[in-house]
């Protein structure tokens, strides 16, 4: 009796326009986890930077120039054409409508003239899906979703169960740090110069607060943080005759930066009791989105799965910010799976990953958080 021919490892385009990244990659499964064969990511920063954030139109525009550019670099980079993928998965959403069409359209029309499976996904599962792409983590793992839009703790249960256990009622964190970096006059995207910043500063200067700690549960709140520093900076600057010094700028972003690590930091200590209540045999925290390449917040938050009895996993850099490797990963698992959609797959500003928990209050700046 001959065995049967093993089908071949997936291999998967990504296409990723849902919000200041246009990317594309190509990601194949490989055992338990991905292998990225490509992983292309135009950026936007320049183009909204006299905006002082991502403006929605200038967005959809750049994406809609740029995305068949990505895809054909993706391909050219992993050395392949359109016949030897098995699927397309974009980002459907959520995120800025304008932008999250120009990918869905390309997608659409790649899967229309090859006849591949389409599939789409949700960019939040491409986040929370990241240590499955790098790690091959096993379900089900506690996840801390972090970026400039979006702040939640989820179960990952399954690739496509996820149960949310709280989340910001306000602002993001990387929308705090954005709009921080604004106040003092730092470039934008505001994470990664507020931390440059903080590594020179002193966070013992300033009492800033730790909204909500004393609510129970895993909700956060980030805007009161930002009126804290406003106010700060505006009594340094009437001291010191209308100018900051760059000392005050340090410490002030070194005392906002250990503000939000300790709320991240308590409110991960609830999550977590949560999680273990499920006996989870290999029990693992994983942190995703931008604001999880703040050094300071990894930090603190694998100290606390180190006293807490967790593996803490961190996805590289390039892998914490928008990407489209984790979209083409999550298109593995979805496909894996069977689930494909038709040609009149929509495009959609919100999608929250656990529509069975309450819908989160506050907009950030990329609209309603999903
Ligand atoms: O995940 P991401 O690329 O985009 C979405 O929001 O979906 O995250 C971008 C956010 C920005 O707000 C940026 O300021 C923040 O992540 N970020 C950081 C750091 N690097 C990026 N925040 C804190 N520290 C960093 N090093
Ligand atoms: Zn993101």
């Amino acid at each position: 009796m001959s065995t049967p021919p093993r089908s071949a490892p997936l291999v998967m385009l990504g296409i990723e326009s849902s919000c200041d990244d246009t990317a594309a990659a190509i990601v194949a499964a490989s055992g338990d986890r991905g292998q990225i064969l490509s992983s292309v990511v135009m950026g936007q920063s320049a183009l909204h930077a006299d905006f002082g954030g991502v403006v929605p139109e200038i967005a959809a525009r750049a994406h809609a120039e740029r995305v068949d550019l990505c895809v054909e670099q993706a391909l050219e980079q992993a050395g392949m054409d359109l016949s030897d993928l098995s699927g397309i998965a974009v980002t459907a959403g959520p995120g800025l409508i304008g932008g999250v069409l120009s990918g869905v359209m390309c997608a659409k029309g790649i899967a229309a003239v090859t006849g591949l499976p389409l599939v789409g996904v949700n960019h939040l599962a491409g986040h929370a899906l990241t240590p499955r792409l790098t790690d091959g983590l096993g379900f089900p793992y506690l996840m801390l979703l972090v970026s400039g839009g979006h702040c939640q703790f989820l179960i990952a249960g399954d690739a496509v169960t996820f149960t949310r256990l709280g989340g910001t009622i306000d602002d993001a964190p990387g929308e705090a740090f954005d709009k921080t970096a604004k106040l003092l006059g730092l470039p934008l995207p505001g994470g990664p110069s507020v931390e440059a910043e903080a590594r020179k500063g002193d966070p013992a200067r300033f009492a800033f607060p730790r909204p909500l700690l004393d609510r129970e549960g895993c909700d956060m709140s980030f805007s009161g943080l930002k009126t804290a520093l406003l106010r700060a900076r505006d009594q340094l600057v009437a001291s010191h005759g209308g100018t900051l010094t760059a000392q005050d700028r340090a410490d002030l972003c070194a005392a906002f930066q250990d503000a939000v690590r300790d709320v991240l930091v308590a409110k991960s200590r609830r999550a977590i009791a949560r999680y273990m209540a499920l006996t989870p045999a290999e029990p693992a925290f994983a942190v995703a989105g931008g604001v999880a390449a703040n050094g300071a917040i990894r930090a603190g938050l694998e100290r606390l799965c180190a006293r807490e009895g967790l593996r803490f996993l961190a996805p590289p850099l390039a892998l914490c910010t928008d990407n489209a490797a984790m979209i083409a990963w999550a298109g593995i698992e979805r496909l894996g799976r069977g689930l494909v959609d038709g040609l009149d797959l929509s495009a959609r500003p919100r999608w929250p990953l656990d529509d069975q928990a309450a819908p989160l209050l506050g907009t950030g700046r990329r609209g309603a958080k999903a």
